[in-house]
């Protein structure tokens, strides 16, 4: 055997004609397979069970069990389920293809075998099962990985939170009670730490939406976006603002997902309009729906700065803004956010935008009709 092929695979071969199996065995031998033969149902089960194979051929018609039987029967247990089972069926033979597939097989040859038939066969088997392992293995580390990332998460919700808390209450409480008391110096060195302070909270508490985002258990409801918006707004115009914005909102725009996601999103979205529009003249922010080749398309727009959509390439990725923290206050975690959000309900987000000439996000979800969810 060729050493380089030492672990090509390993093949069970299941035939009750002795020529047969040679034939096969020869065959696979030469190319550097491990090759074990069986001449019966019963023998390959047992031989499956004691050292599962990468792969099983499996012949139809045999006395006692026939194949369809022990493809069965693999796949009814666990130590075999995932072995793929090629049948392998005589011209002549009363051969059913669909049931071949229905009991587990992954694929099937015809006797008289031709060599290169046989090998192409086998080796698109064990491409795919190598694939699938490498797919398993990393889904596996991502498991992990979102496992520690729920345990931060938590850690920070409830530790790196509870501290800050008293950090910020604190200084609050030595701004409030002790001001009179301090220098011109000291007050600005609190005031810096209000500052800082209160801009962390508020670090943590988007990164922590962003991750909960990502791995809160969905349900899909219908959701009437319009009510939604109209709710957003009115919290957002309860904040102190000169300018009197004009809201533009589509009436009875509706959508399946999400409830609390999409109000994340659409809380971000309108966010961002309403805080870019700050320096604005007038402030316009619209809401609405349009209908692109068949597909609902949301948008929330406005005619705020704006920005270059040439350097906008990571806009979606956390902490990346293009306006700075004296322009506009913010984390960078808001369209992250967002951008998750929509991806979870498979659908897209995109925008348009010059500066000084406003932004328009846009988003789709996945449709889904009300008698599926059903
Ligand atoms: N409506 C908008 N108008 C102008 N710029 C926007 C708008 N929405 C988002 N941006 C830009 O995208 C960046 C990322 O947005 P976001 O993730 O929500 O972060 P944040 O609002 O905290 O800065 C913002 O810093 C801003 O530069
Ligand atoms: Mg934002």
């Amino acid at each position: 055997m060729n050493p380089l092929n030492a672990h090509k695979g390993d093949i069970l071969i299941v035939d009750d004609i002795p020529e047969n199996l040679q034939l096969l065995f020869t065959m696979l031998t030469e190319q550097g397979y491990e090759v074990r033969r069986v001449l019966n149902g019963k023998q390959a089960l047992n031989a499956a069970k004691i050292e599962p194979p990468d792969i099983i051929l499996l012949d139809i018609k045999m006395p006692d069990l026939d194949g369809y039987q022990v493809c069965e029967k693999l796949k009814s247990t666990e130590t075999t389920r995932d072995i793929p089972v090629i049948f392998l069926s005589a011209l002549n033979d009363a051969f059913d293809k669909v049931k071949a597939f229905e009991v587990g097989g992954v694929d099937y040859i015809t006797k008289p075998f031709q060599l290169q038939e046989v090998i192409i066969r086998v080796e698109n088997q064990l491409k795919l099962l190598k694939m699938q392992q490498q797919i398993k293995q990393k889904n596996d580390e991502l498991m992990l990985l979102n496992q520690d990332l729920k345990a931060f998460s938590y850690r920070i919700s409830h530790d790196l939170c509870n501290h800050l808390n008293i950090i910020n209450n604190s200084t609050y409480l030595l701004i409030e009670k002790y001001a009179k008391k301090l220098d011109e110096k000291a007050k600005s060195y609190l005031n810096l730490l209000e500052e800082e302070g209160l801009r962390m909270q508020q670090i943590i508490e988007d990164l922590l939406r962003l991750s909960q985002s990502q791995y809160i258990q969905m349900t899909f409801d219908p959701i009437n976006l319009s009510v939604i918006v109209e709710e957003i707004i009115t919290h957002l115009e309860t904040d102190y603002r000169h300018q009197k914005t004009e809201f533009i909102i589509a009436p009875e725009v509706y959508a399946t997902g999400d409830r609390g996601l999409i109000k994340i999103a659409l809380e971000n979205l309108l966010g961002n309009a309403y805080k870019y529009t700050a320096k604005t003249e007038k402030p316009i922010i619209e809401f609405g729906q349009l209908e692109i080749n068949h597909q609902n398309v949301y948008f929330v727009k406005d005619n705020g700065v704006g920005f270059d959509p040439e350097q906008a390439k990571e806009l979606f990725i956390p902490f990346h803004r293009l306006h700075t923290n004296q322009e506009f206050a913010g984390t960078g975690i808001g369209l992250a956010t967002v951008q998750r959000i929509i991806q979870r309900h498979e659908g897209k987000i995109w925008y348009e935008a010059a500066v000084n000439q406003g932004a328009t996000f846009y988003f789709t979800l996945k449709k889904i009709s009300p008698l599926k969810s059903l």
